[in-house]
């Protein structure tokens, strides 16, 4: 690594051309993607891949969409950037991002800035952030959602990283995130370290939650309501123009509608029933298990995943235990059963955000994040995979109390789950009756019920533990740890 610090002048030596703001290697289509977005925001920016091929493809199709720098080495890409430079590397999270880092250090000077805007591990972002630090270099996580068309025409943003990086990259990623309604750029600085990849992360297992509730409504919807999937595409449509209002309903109703060219069956029917995940969703539940946050929504819907792939098992358990053709289907009134399964998938909806909103507010306590969840509820706004209308509704309930015990008894949504408990029991007790598996709207229902009882069964799981184990427990009616000794004459000894 370079050690000087002076400020290099702004034109290359050779062309004196002059030197691009920002840098982005990996031009895999999220890369590229985004790099357009920010040569179309004014900025120059150099480029680079490790096949050089795809960055010959950027300049030929899109070159004259802003101010590239192509760069055919490393060192020349790094050499292109002003200093300090700020470098985002967009390629796959693990050993390649790693990779890209070792390649890049020998070239880089005291101060400068490493942007990793992949789906990383937020504790892989933590490692990476301290040993650049040894070396004088700032590192920062970034959480980038909204897919292809985000990355092009404005994403939602979370970044991570120190407050002085923040100085010099919040800037350019303002310039280039979607702008919510009032006009206010969805990017922002969610906290230091690993906050950004944390914070994107708990996005995604939302984002799994939300494709869950979605998938359980259409199958419910489908196989009891007796709706084909063109119906459901309008039920969904129709449902999008309410409070449920987002982009994955109103994907939803899209992808239901579409016909398969070759079939002419549903699109939804001729695509296989396993879905597959990279690992964002399996990294939220494992960080929650470890936070001791129940995001039972997100694992739901993770197992979900996992259980729609195990397809020998499923076959086994067909066979083993086929449907009655003589069972009678639970009869519902369609059109009853459509605002039922509405209200199911709102509230335990705001279940899942709940639960992700607190395993966020548990990662900042644990990591020392100052994390506003309010902002980051706004910058979820536009752009993201999970943009919704009622987001808004986050925003105002954090911004009334930032430390809220949990927003299901926010004014708001205090309101939305009452007005839906009894259409979400119907539900959930349909799905149980018919057969349809609905975990995450069960689950969720069972969360609710669970926070709302005066009493839980925990206390026979504590006395059991203390029966097997002399685990110890509380008392109801006086402070202190106790144990009973159950195999002897069952007297109570007050511990230590
Ligand atoms: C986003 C998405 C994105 C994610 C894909 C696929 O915010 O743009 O969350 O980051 O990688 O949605 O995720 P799975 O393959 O795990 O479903």
């Amino acid at each position: 690594m370079s050690t000087s610090s002076s400020t290099e002048p702004t034109t290359g030596p050779t062309t004196g051309r002059a030197k691009a703001t920002i840098g982005l290697t990996g031009l895999a289509v999220m890369g590229s993607n985004l790099a357009r977005n920010i040569a179309r925001h004014g900025h120059t920016i150099a480029v680079h891949n490790r096949t050089q091929a795809k960055t010959d493809a950027l300049i030929e199709e899109h070159g004259d969409e802003g101010d590239f720098i192509p760069a055919s080495s490393v060192k020349e890409f790094v050499e292109s950037i002003e200093r300090p430079r700020v470098i985002m590397i967009m390629v796959k999270a693990g050993a390649p991002t790693d990779a890209v880092i070792e390649e890049l250090v020998p070239y880089l000077d005291k101060g400068d800035i490493i942007v990793d805007g992949g789906n990383a591990h937020f504790t892989d972002t933590i490692r990476r952030t301290e040993e650049l630090a040894e070396k004088g270099i700032e590192f920062v996580g970034t959480g980038v959602s909204g897919g292809e068309e985000g990355a092009l025409n404005g994403p939602s943003i979370m970044v991570g990283g120190s407050d002085q990086a923040y100085e010099r990259v919040g800037p350019i990623m303002e310039s280039i995130a979607a702008r919510a309604g009032d006009g206010e750029a969805c990017s922002a600085h969610v906290g230091t370290g690993g906050a950004g990849h944390f914070v994107k992360m708990v996005h995604n297992g939302i984002e799994y939650a939300d494709m869950q509730l979605i998938a359980e409504s259409y199958d419910l919807l489908r196989s009891v309501g007796g709706l084909e999937p063109a119906q459901i595409a309008d039920v969904f449509a129709e449902w999008n123009t309410g409070e449920l209002e987002s982009f994955l309903i109103e994907m939803t109703a899209d992808v239901l509608k579409h016909v398969d060219a070759d079939t002419g069956k549903p699109f939804v029917d001729v695509v296989k029933d396993a879905a597959e995940q990279k690992g964002t969703g399996r990294w939220t539940v494992q960080s929650a298990l470890d936070l001791g946050v129940p995001v039972t929504g997100i694992a739901e819907a993770t197992f979900a995943r996992s259980l729609s792939g195990h397809t020998d098992q499923r076959k086994a358990v067909r066979e083993a235990f086929p449907t009655d053709p003589d069972a009678k289907p639970v009869s519902v009134d369609p059109e009853v059963f459509v605002d039922q399964v509405r209200d199911a998938l709102y509230a335990s909806k705001v279940v899942a955000y709940a639960q992700g909103f607190d395993q966020i507010a548990a990662g900042a306590d644990e990591h020392g994040w100052q994390i506003d969840l309010g902002e980051v509820a706004k910058i979820w706004r536009a752009g993201c995979i999970i943009r919704a209308r009622f987001l808004n509704r986050i925003t105002e309930a954090y911004a009334a109390d930032p430390h809220l015990t949990t927003l299901l008894t926010t004014p708001f949504f205090a309101d939305a789950v009452k007005q839906s408990v009894p259409a979400w029991r119907e539900v959930v007790a349909t799905s149980a009756l018919s057969g349809v598996p609905a975990p995450a709207f069960a689950s969720s229902l069972a969360y609710f019920d669970a926070l709302r009882r005066d009493r839980l069964p925990a206390a026979l799981i504590q006395a059991l533990r203390d029966n097997f184990g002399a685990h110890t427990y509380e008392r109801v009616d006086r402070p202190g740890t106790f144990h009973t000794r159950w195999s002897g004459d069952r007297s109570e000894s007050e511990q230590g």
